[in-house]
């Protein structure tokens, strides 16, 4: 009978020509990772051929996209990807007792699934001008219950336009909108920036009249594909996004600088919300990472005010 040696675990497994090695392998209790779940865009499933190079299939377009962008040598390859036509010997590459227990952990139900997924959706990014030199001139606990009377705000403005807070990360805000196929995200998080910059200059009277000292946010949205999945291990495993498209928000947020803006949105969510937003003067923005110029507008209103009572 045709099998699948394995190592480290060092068990044999029986295959069936039609299924992959994945399949295969997690049906036996093999604890291999998956993180995408079987659709080649991680590369945690990677496995290296020791023997039997000869009886495993050719690459799928899938996987060889990977294999050229990671540079696989020909002896490594997806095991979901790949089915057997006779007996080999393999080596599971992701291996040692922490990765099967991040694997495990990413796999509680709580959690948004062993792989996480992918969604298309709004990412806003939004951060407080001068919070240096705020937290230069104000005691530790004063910063504290200023970030918090803008958050708190913020959080309910988020909520109201259907998005959630995926983090605070200092004096930074990380929100999402259609994580859960909520209608119009691009419009929505819109609508929330112009909120949270009413927000900020309602604060900012609060500010100058305790402090003396002046408060506003800068606000940056994009819109694209994310992978929603678990990050970190153990108790502080959490569900976060990862993707070119935060990152995008979070540089057009800071480019606001040197446009002088307060509010900028990319190309792709000034398409999805047609008229219904008013833009200024349009940016093409050299961004870190990004091949070309990013194509970035100024807001300067959206429709529909009763849905911004902030
Ligand atoms: S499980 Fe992600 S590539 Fe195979």
């Amino acid at each position: 009978m045709p099998t699948i040696r394995v190592s480290p675990d060092n068990v044999e497994v029986a295959f069936s020509p039609k299924a992959n090695i994945l399949d295969t392998l997690l049906d036996a209790g093999v604890p291999i990772d998956h993180l995408c779940g079987g659709r080649a865009r991680c590369s945690t499933c990677r496995v290296f051929l020791l023997e039997g190079l000869s009886n495993v299939s050719e690459r799928t377009e899938a996987e060889d996209a990977m294999a050229t962008k990671l540079d696989f040598p020909p002896r490594v390859r997806l095991a979901c990807q790949t089915t057997l036509a006779d007996s080999v010997r393999l080596r599971r590459l992701v291996l040692d007792k922490t990765d099967v227990l991040l694997a495990s952990q990413l796999g509680t139900p709580k959690l948004a699934g062993p792989a996480g997924r992918e969604a298309e959706i709004a990412v806003l990014f939004a951060d407080v001008v001068g919070y240096t030199k705020m937290s230069e001139a104000l005691p530790p606990f004063d910063i504290v219950h200023l970030l918090n009377r803008f958050f708190s705000r913020t959080d309910d403005v988020v909520a109201r336009n259907g998005g959630i807070i995926d983090n605070y990360m200092g004096d930074a805000v990380l929100a999402l909108f259609g994580l859960h196929g909520e209608p119009d995200p691009a419009l929505s998080a819109v609508r929330c920036g112009l909120a949270v910059l009413d927000v900020a200059s309602e604060l900012s009277h609060y500010v100058e009249r305790i402090y003396r000292l002046s408060f506003g946010v800068r606000v940056g949205i994009d819109f694209g594909e994310v992978v929603f999945g678990v990050m970190g291990a153990g108790a502080s495993a959490r569900e976060t996004v990862i993707g070119d498209t935060v990152n995008v928000a979070s540089r057009l947020e800071s480019a606001n600088k040197d446009t002088g803006t307060d509010m900028l949105i990319s190309d792709a969510v000034y398409q999805l919300t047609g008229d219904a937003v008013t833009v200024g003067e349009r940016h093409e923005l050299d961004v870190r990472g990004k091949l070309g110029p990013v194509v970035a507008y100024e807001v300067l209103s959206v429709d529909d005010p009763s849905d911004q009572d902030e």
